[in-house]
């Protein structure tokens, strides 16, 4: 189930099958709250499903995998503002080009182990706009949660998948100033998530 995940259209199919609208919907009016002007940075951007919906004046998505980065170019070809970058987000982060208004980075940091995501976050704090904000959404695992909620965020592709305690003090270790909420509305079945937002 976990490799099969890698095919982009299979992703994507599982993605529509558990999440219908109702999250990003969500995650897009009370969360990343984009509009015309702003300048987006996507890690972990995977198939770039998020693009379509948001306004931007720019956009760059950065993911390590090749097939979802030519998914991306293929699919958004049309979008001239938008631009893909296949790399390590370790390695993209180390040469701050420009500024960003939105760091996205969605389903990216629970793929990556605390010591190289601290790293992470210090760096993306040099590719923001002085008043630019970082909006992170990750399972999340509580004591009360449901034995399928459980069994969902323990079998998910990326390894790190945190209790909210280990969230909390891993991202405000970086970023001081920011909210947090936990969800169970964003899916069809019984999940929990974390979002990090300012
Ligand atoms: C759960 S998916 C999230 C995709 C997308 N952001 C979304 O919300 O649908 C995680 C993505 O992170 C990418 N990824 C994981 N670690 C990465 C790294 N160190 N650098 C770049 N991409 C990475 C994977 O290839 C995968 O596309």
């Amino acid at each position: 189930m976990k490799n099969i995940l890698n095919y982009s259209k299979v992703y994507k199919l599982f993605q529509y099958i558990v999440s219908g609208n109702m999250g990003r919907t969500i995650l897009l009016r009370d969360y990343i709250k984009s509009d015309g002007n702003k300048r987006i940075l996507d890690l972990c951007c995977g198939t770039g499903d998020i693009l379509q919906y948001l306004d931007f004046s720019q956009y760059v998505g950065v993911d390590f995998s090749e097939a979802h980065i030519n998914y991306c170019m293929k699919t958004y070809a049309e979008y001239k503002n938008a631009s893909f970058v296949m790399e390590d987000i370790d390695i993209f982060l180390d040469n701050p080009t420009m500024k960003f208004d939105i760091v996205l980075f969605l389903g990216g940091m629970h793929h990556i182990d605390d010591e190289k995501l601290i790293n992470i976050l210090q760096k993306i704090q040099t590719w923001l706009a002085p008043s630019g904000r970082l909006i992170t959404i990750d399972g999340c695992f509580e004591p009360q949660l449901s034995w399928f909620a459980k069994m969902m965020l323990a079998n998910d592709q990326g390894k790190f998948v945190r209790t909210k305690e280990a969230w909390v003090s891993l991202f405000t270790s970086v970023f001081k100033d920011y909210k947090y909420s936990v969800r169970k509305d964003f899916l069809r079945v019984p999940y929990n998530h974390i979002i990090f937002y300012k």
